[in-house]
C-alpha cells in the first residue's frame, strides 16, 4: 500500500496462478538469470559510492548485518535467518503490489512483503513498481534495527484500523513520509533513512543536497495533511529527530488524531506553515523546470 498501483504490469486483483491466500510465491532464486543478479550488483555498486555518508547508521548497519554485499539477488531464505535472529522479522516474496488488507496483515506479522522480479536493465534509473531491489535492499535494512521494526509493526496494526475507520489516505501519507521518504537528524547532519531514497542513486544525492526541496520538521498530524507524488523527487521531505521520536509519536492512540483531521484540508507539497520547525526552504526550482531528473 501506500505505493501507487494502477497502470502496472505487475498489479492482480486476486492471487494470480501459484500464488498462496496470503499472495505469497516462491522466490525461486534458483531462477534469476545471470543478466538479473548483474543488475543487482550494479545498482548496489553504484549505491555504495553514494550512500555511506548519506545513509542513517541504523541503514548501513543493517546492510552488513544481512550482508547483502553485491553478490547479486539475495536467497531470501539466506537473508531470514540473520532477520529473524535479531527483529524476529522474515521477507516474503510476492509478484507485485498486494492490496491493502493483506500488506497490513503481514506487516502485523513480522512479514515484509517483498517483490520478487528485478528491472530490467533499461529500467535502472527509475522504476514506479517496487521490485525487488527497492524492496530488499531499500526497506530490509532498516527492519534489523529494533525500534524501527517495531514501528513497521505496528503500521500494519495501524493499517488495519484506519481501514475501518476511513482513514486510509492520511495514514498512506505517514507511510510515504516516513517509511519511503524519510529523514533523520543526527549529530553528523541530516541522513536517509526512507527505501524510496536509498534505492534510488539520483535521489540520494538530491534529498539531502538539492536546494530545490523543503525539509521540515517531523510532525505526525502535519505528515498526515501533506499531499505527496509519486513521480518525481519529491518536493518536500520530513525530518524525525530519532526513531525513537517516530514509535513515540505513532504509538500513541491514532483516535483523537484521526478525529483532528476530519476537518482539515490537505496541504499541498510546497506549503510551509508558520509553525513548521524549517530546516530547509526549499527554492522549488527542480519542480518549477518541470522535473522529471534532469537535476
Ligand atoms: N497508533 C496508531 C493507532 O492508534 C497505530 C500506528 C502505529 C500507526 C504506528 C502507524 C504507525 O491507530
Ligand atoms: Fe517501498
Amino acid at each position: 500500500m501506500a505505493e501507487p498501483r494502477s497502470d502496472f504490469a505487475h498489479v492482480f486483483d486476486a492471487p494470480p496462478p501459484g500464488a498462496a491466500a496470503d499472495w505469497t510465491i516462491p522466490q525461486g532464486w534458483d531462477a534469476y538469470t545471470e543478466v538479473e543478479h548483474r543488475t543487482w550488483v550494479t545498482l548496489y555498486e553504484r549505491q555504495m559510492k553514494v550512500l555511506p555518508s548519506r545513509a542513517c547508521d541504523p541503514f548501513l548497519r543493517g546492510l552488513d548485518a544481512l550482508d547483502l554485499h553485491g553478490s547479486g539477488i539475495p536467497d531470501f531464505a539466506r537473508i531470514n535467518e540473520a532477520l529473524q535472529r535479531l527483529t524476529g522479522w522474515t521477507v516474503v516474496a510476492v509478484p507485485g503490489l498486494v492490496p491493502d488488507d493483506v500488506f497490513f496483515d503481514h506487516l502485523a506479522n513480522r512479514r515484509f512483503p517483498a517483490g520478487q522480479f528485478i528491472r530490467t536493465p533499461e529500467q535502472l534509473d527509475y522504476i514506479q513498481e517496487p521490485d525487488v531491489f527497492h524492496d530488499v535492499f531499500g526497506h530490509v535494512p532498516m527492519l534489523t534495527d529494533p525500534t524501527f521494526a517495531d514501528y513497521m509493526q505496528a503500521y500494519g496494526r495501524g493499517g488495519q484500523r484506519a481501514a475501518g475507520l476511513g482513514r486510509l489516505q492520511n495514514l498512506a501519507r505517514l507511510y510515504w513520509y516516513t517509511v519511503e521518504f524519510g529523514l533523520m537528524e543526527t549529530p553528523q547532519g541530516l541522513r536517509i533513512y526512507g527505501a524510496g531514497i536509498v534505492s534510488s542513486n539520483t535521489e540520494s544525492v538530491f534529498a539531502l543536497e538539492d536546494a530545490s526541496p523543503n525539509r521540515l520538521g517531523f510532525d505526525l498530524v502535519r505528515v498526515m495533511r501533506t499531499l505527496y507524488r509519486i513521480d518525481d523527487f519529491q518536493q518536500i521531505y520530513f525530518v524525525i529527530p530519532s526513531l525513537d521520536h517516530l514509535l513515540a509519536e505513532t504509538t500513541k492512540d491514532f483516535a483523537p488524531v484521526y478525529a483532528a483531521l476530519e476537518g482539515a484540508e490537505d496541504l499541498p507539497i510546497e506549503t510551509v506553515l508558520p509553525t513548521d520547525q524549517v530546516f530547509t526552504r526549499g527554492t522549488q526550482a527542480y519542480a518549477r523546470r518541470g522535473g522529471r531528473f534532469a537535476v
